[in-house]
C-alpha cells in the first residue's frame, strides 16, 4: 500500500475525531467541566474546557460518522478507480472516537494546569496531539488501520492542525492561532 493511500485511510478514519475537536471551540460556552474547582492552587480544568463543548463536539464527531457510513459505498465506487478503497466505520465507532478525542483533550488540559500553564497558553506537538491521545488507540481496536497509517497520522496532525487553527482564529471562533 502507498503512503499516500494509508494516509487517506487514516484521515477516513480519524475524520470524526478531527471534526470533534474542531467543533469544541465553535460552540463552547459557559458550563465549566470542572465546576470552577481548584486543584493544588491552579484550576483543575481551565476556563477552556466546557460541557457545551464537549458534547457539541460528541454529537458533531458522531455526526459524521453517519454521514460516512451513508457515502462510504459510493465513495468506494469512486476511488476504485484510483486503485483505492477506505476503511469501513460504524456510527458507534465515530461516537467513540469522537469521546476519545475529547478525553484526551480533557486529560492535556488537566496536566497543563498542573504544570502552571494558563488556560489558552500553547504548549507545542501537546495541543495539536492531545486528541489523538486515544482517539488511535480507538481507531486501531474499531478500524482495519495500520500502524504505518498511525504514524502518518501523527506526522500530519500538527501542520492540519495549525493551518484550521489559524483560520479558526481569522474567521473570529479562537480567540488565538494554537
Ligand atoms: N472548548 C470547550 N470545551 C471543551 C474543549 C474546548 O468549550 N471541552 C472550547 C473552548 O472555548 C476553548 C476552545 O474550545 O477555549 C479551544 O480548545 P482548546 O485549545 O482545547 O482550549 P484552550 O482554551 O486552549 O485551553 P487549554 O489551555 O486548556 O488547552
Ligand atoms: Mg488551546
Amino acid at each position: 500500500m502507498s503512503w499516500l493511500h494509508a494516509l487517506i485511510q487514516g484521515l477516513w478514519v480519524i475524520l470524526p475525531a478531527y471534526i470533534a475537536n474542531g467543533a469544541a471551540p465553535v460552540f463552547g460556552g459557559d458550563s465549566r467541566m470542572d465546576f470552577g474547582k481548584q486543584f493544588h492552587g491552579n484550576d483543575l480544568l481551565g476556563a477552556g474546557k466546557t460541557w457545551e463543548g464537549f458534547l457539541f463536539a460528541i454529537t458533531s464527531g458522531t455526526f459524521i460518522g453517519l454521514v460516512q457510513v451513508v457515502l462510504l459505498p459510493r465513495l468506494n465506487q469512486f476511488v476504485a478507480s484510483f486503485g483505492f478503497s477506505m476503511p469501513q466505520i460504524t456510527v458507534t465507532a465515530a461516537f467513540l472516537l469522537a469521546l476519545a478525542a475529547m478525553l484526551g483533550d480533557v486529560v492535556a488540559s488537566f496536566f497543563k494546569r498542573r504544570s502552571g500553564t494558563e488556560r489558552g497558553a500553547s504548549v507545542p506537538l501537546l495541543d495539536q496531539l492531545d486528541f489523538l491521545i486515544f482517539s488511535i488507540p480507538v481507531a486501531l481496536a474499531l478500524t482495519q488501520i495500520t500502524y504505518f497509517t498511525v504514524f502518518l497520522l501523527i506526522l500530519i496532525t500538527p501542520p492540519i492542525h495549525y493551518l484550521f487553527n489559524l483560520l479558526a482564529y481569522y474567521i473570529g471562533i479562537k480567540e488565538v492561532p494554537w
